[in-house]
């Protein structure tokens, strides 16, 4: 339900703090060694040596009193705990599926999804990649080909739905595989990779009406569908006067399931679900969760995981909270603006994605310019950063070539509920510091790289 109040201008919280968590200051010296021993890649720091942590917005929430409150109601039995049910419920109630499959977290979902559906040879269509998802598709013998609009591979365009999907080379991909071999379309809302932009319900509507055409399933990452809705209400016409809770009902009425990382739109710190419409998949889906996650009423989470996410997949859809949550990036976003850094625009949902290509243009792709980028970031001032550029878009399978995506970002993540304005300001100084200098900053060279998912556990030294 939203609030009838007169709306004011700023986004402020719709909360205040209760517990604080203190953060740790050090120098310069000491960061400079701690990136030293970190190999230049920000998954391998210690959080304790962090000030300000934006590597991820997945799992790093924090919760409400009321989530807080249902952890203590956990039904811990091994099989048939309420707090599945009442997951269930919010699931059906909120994104309107009918059969959940409750998962450790969303790539379990991704696994079973994979697994159940892709046969060797066959092609997944999407809006852009996600890490995780495309290796799912592929571990299951599929090939992902991305089918987004042009502009979402373009920094400074500034489309209000960059996450859309293109129907003409979907279409192209029907026509050219067969749709046989097609087992579903992998849609995402708030392409992650393209710096969190959304997709309209108009191209939600008119994908979902073509795969029907073919008898294709539509699939949804539900990741940050809720942001994704956020930006439907306000950049789409006809949705203004549409709660946040019913636009996200008609966006996955246009789907037949979808897989879900809660650790993001749902506020919890781990967590995720597959759902499905069909009873057919769904079994299959049952059978599989025993196998890798847990009996199917737990999937891998604990009962008060489940309650918590129950919850907080009801406080995620209140419009006050996704207006600030939405409002914090954008206001780091407009500080980056002011000062003429380059970023992915229109600013997205869940982050701010400095483009590297752009701050530190003497430096070749096979330099690793945003993973050198985050670097430098860290050293500057504490502030954790990830790269999302061509250290995470990895291989190509077949020829062995780093794929070359041509978006080389930096994504400043901002937790939900967890940092102040003053943090983004300074966050956004931080960015200043190093865009003074930026002429000077040298590449990076890999020393070390994993066979999947590299960017978690790569290592690099310092050029020259
Ligand atoms: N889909 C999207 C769009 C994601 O962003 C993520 C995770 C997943 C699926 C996988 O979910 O982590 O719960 O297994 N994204 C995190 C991130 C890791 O930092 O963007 P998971």
């Amino acid at each position: 339900m939203e609030s009838t109040r007169r709306r004011k201008k700023s986004w402020a919280e719709p909360f205040k703090i209760k517990v604080v968590e203190p953060l740790r200051i050090t120098t310069r010296k000491y960061r400079e060694q701690c990136m030293k021993e970190a190999d230049y890649n920000t998954f391998l720091l210690k959080s304790e040596d962090v000030y300000l942590d934006l590597l991820t917005d997945s799992g790093t929430s924090a919760m409400s009193d009321n989530q807080w409150a249902g952890m203590m109601m956990g039904d811990e039995s091994y099989a048939g705990s309420k707090n599945f049910y009442n997951l269930v419920d919010a699931i059906g109630r909120y994104y309107g599926y009918k059969y959940v499959v409750p998962t450790h977290q969303g790539r379990g979902a991704e696994h079973i999804l994979s697994q159940i559906m892709i046969k060797p040879g066959d092609v997944v269509p999407g809006n852009m990649y996600f890490t995780t998802t495309r290796l799912h598709q592929q571990l299951a013998g599929g090939t992902f080909v991305d089918v987004i609009i042009d502009e979402a591979h373009d920094p400074t365009n500034k489309s209000p739905f960059k996450g859309n999907l293109d129907l003409a080379k979907l279409q192209y991909w029907i026509d050219k595989a067969g749709a046989a071999k097609i087992p579903y379309i992998s849609f995402e809302g708030n392409v992650n990779m393209a710096g969190g932009q959304p997709v309209s319900m108009d191209n939600f509507r008119r994908v979902y009406g073509l795969c029907r055409q073919y008898g294709i399933k539509v699939m949804l990452d539900a990741t940050r569908l809720v942001e994704n809705c956020y930006f439907i209400k306000t950049r789409e016409p006809g949705y203004r006067e549409r709660s946040i809770a019913e636009i996200l009902r008609e966006v996955c009425s246009y789907s037949d399931g979808a897989t879900m990382s809660a650790k993001k739109d749902s506020l919890v710190n781990i967590g995720g679900w597959l759902a499905v419409n069909d009873k057919e998949l769904f079994e299959k889906a049952r059978h599989m969760v025993v196998i890798y996650e847990g009996l199917h009423t737990y999937g891998g989470l604990a009962g008060r995981d489940m309650e918590a996410m129950a919850r907080g997949i009801a406080e995620s859809v209140q419009y006050d909270y996704i207006r600030s949550r939405v409002g914090q990036v954008e206001y780091l976003g407009n500080l980056l603006i002011k000062e003429n850094i380059p970023i992915v625009r229109p600013v997205g949902g869940h982050a701010v994605f400095l483009d590297a290509r752009s701050f530190l243009p003497h430096l070749p792709q096979d330099q690793f310019p945003a993973q050198a980028l985050t670097a430098q970031l860290y050293e500057e001032s504490g502030v954790r950063a990830m790269e999302r550029g061509i250290v995470s878009a990895g291989r190509n399978p077949e020829t062995g070539e780093h794929n070359r995506p041509k978006l080389e970002l930096v994504r400043l993540t901002i937790p939900r509920r967890v940092y102040t304005q003053a943090h983004m300001d300074v966050t956004a100084e931080t960015v200043c510091e190093v865009w003074q200098r930026r002429s000077s900053i040298k590449g990076l060279r890999m020393v070390y790289e994993p066979e999947y998912l590299r960017f978690f556990q790569a290592r690099f030294e310092k050029i020259g």
